[in-house]
């Protein structure tokens, strides 16, 4: 019943939230006019009531029971249960305490323990973002100034990493490993051909958005790996872009950030930390696919829906499945988005796998309408 502990928790979260605020109107209310007066203000009664709700619904919900405590409260939203059970809201923290109590076990204001396989854990789980810490963590000895300026350099610089985690201990052995993570020029050359229905290079879709009279300037590369995506888009065309990535048995938001774009350490579930509106473009790589359960990719969709502004665009760079499923599953969920299709290509999958599986590629851009 961690679930239903969880829901407490959350609701528990939205009324300290909510006191918290009232307290803080009240601070401002009462001290906006003049400047706060030197004796200590005495605290009035009624936040002393309310502080006391505070404490009494802490110890009610860690000494009760959660199902005793739910009587009475009004139902929960489906979407909240639904979404609660795959993404990231506090309750999800909760759900591995352990992983938790290992976490924010250290000695305040000294050395963070060395722990990054236990915040990826953590965070892969769904308990994101992370509770902070009042701790130092350990920082790369980073000569700042032979960091290379451009995001092609000819070799990342390994100093910007701690490997003590990896099996790898410099790029160079990742690039030998995992040359589809780690070959930039080979990526690079990758986003700019066009060899199939399938690719869409660089240049061509900004061809399509001047066309539509449409200004790309900031977008979200979702699974963008080592940012390979966003450092195109700003050699070529000053566009700034985020990139999501995970350290998934290397340091790829380390490699993002050594070429001087900026790494979200957030995975797929997580609500994207921008605001409604402001982005031009939404890009979904390959980590983006059929092995990602369908509610999280509804709820990525909309969350992508949220982000963008009007006119802007969802680019699904060869998205796979099943083609049966991208029939009756897939399209008809991006086609609940009611956006323009701008461009729709699907061809067989023609790698083992694919063959074995009857997978299909989908690389599709659609552009989000003007006005709701
Ligand atoms: C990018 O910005 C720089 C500096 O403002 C400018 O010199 C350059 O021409 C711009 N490049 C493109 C492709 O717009
Ligand atoms: C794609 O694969 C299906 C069977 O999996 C086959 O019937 C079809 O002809 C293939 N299409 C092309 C263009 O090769």
């Amino acid at each position: 019943m961690g679930f239903t502990m969880g829901l407490n928790f959350l609701l528990l979260l939205a009324m300290v939230a909510t006191n918290i605020l009232s307290l803080y109107h009240l601070s401002t209310t009462v001290q906006s006019p003049k400047p706060p007066p030197p004796v200590a203000i005495p605290i009035p009664d009624h936040l002393i009531r309310q502080l006391n709700d505070i404490r009494a619904a802490i110890n009610h919900l860690t000494r009760h029971s959660p199902s005793t405590s739910s009587t009475g409260t009004p139902a929960v939203p489906r979407d909240l249960l639904l979404h609660s059970q795959i993404g990231p809201i506090a309750s999800s923290c909760h759900h591995h305490p352990d992983l938790l109590h290992r976490y924010m076990n250290y000695t305040p204001f000294s050395a963070c323990p060395y722990d990054p396989d236990l915040q990826e854990t953590l965070i892969l789980n769904g308990c994101h973002p992370l509770p902070r810490r009042r701790c130092f963590s350990k920082t790369p000895s980073k000569p700042t100034s032979s960091l290379p300026l451009n995001p092609f350099p000819t070799a990342l610089p390994d100093f910007s990493e701690i490997w003590n985690r990896y099996s790898c201990k410099s790029f160079a052995c990742l690039l030998q490993n995992n040359p589809t993570g780690f070959d930039l020029n080979a990526q690079r050359s990758s986003l700019l051909k066009y060899a199939s229905e399938l690719d869409l290079p660089v240049n061509r879709f900004m061809q399509l958005a001047k066309s539509a009279n449409s200004v790309i300037r900031l977008g979200i590369d979702i699974g963008g790996g080592t940012g390979t995506f966003a450092a195109l888009m700003k050699i070529f065309y000053n566009v700034t872009m985020l990139t999501t990535t995970m350290n998934v048995n290397a340091p790829y938001n380390e490699a993002v950030a050594a070429r001087g774009l900026v790494p979200l350490h957030v995975p797929l579930q997580q609500r994207l930390p921008v605001s409604d509106g402001t982005m031009d473009l939404v890009r979904c790589g390959r980590a983006v696919n059929r092995w990602i359960p369908l509610p999280v990719m509804e709820f990525m969709l909309y969350d992508v829906d949220r982000v963008l502004r009007g006119g802007g665009y969802l680019w699904v760079d060869r998205f796979f499945s099943k083609a049966v499923d991208l029939e009756k599953v897939y399209e008809p969920l991006m086609g609940k988005l009611g956006y323009k299709r701008v461009k729709w290509a699907v061809a067989n999958k023609t790698d083992p796998s694919g063959l074995k599986n009857g997978e299909v590629y989908l690389t599709a851009v659609l552009q989000k309408p003007v006005s709701r």
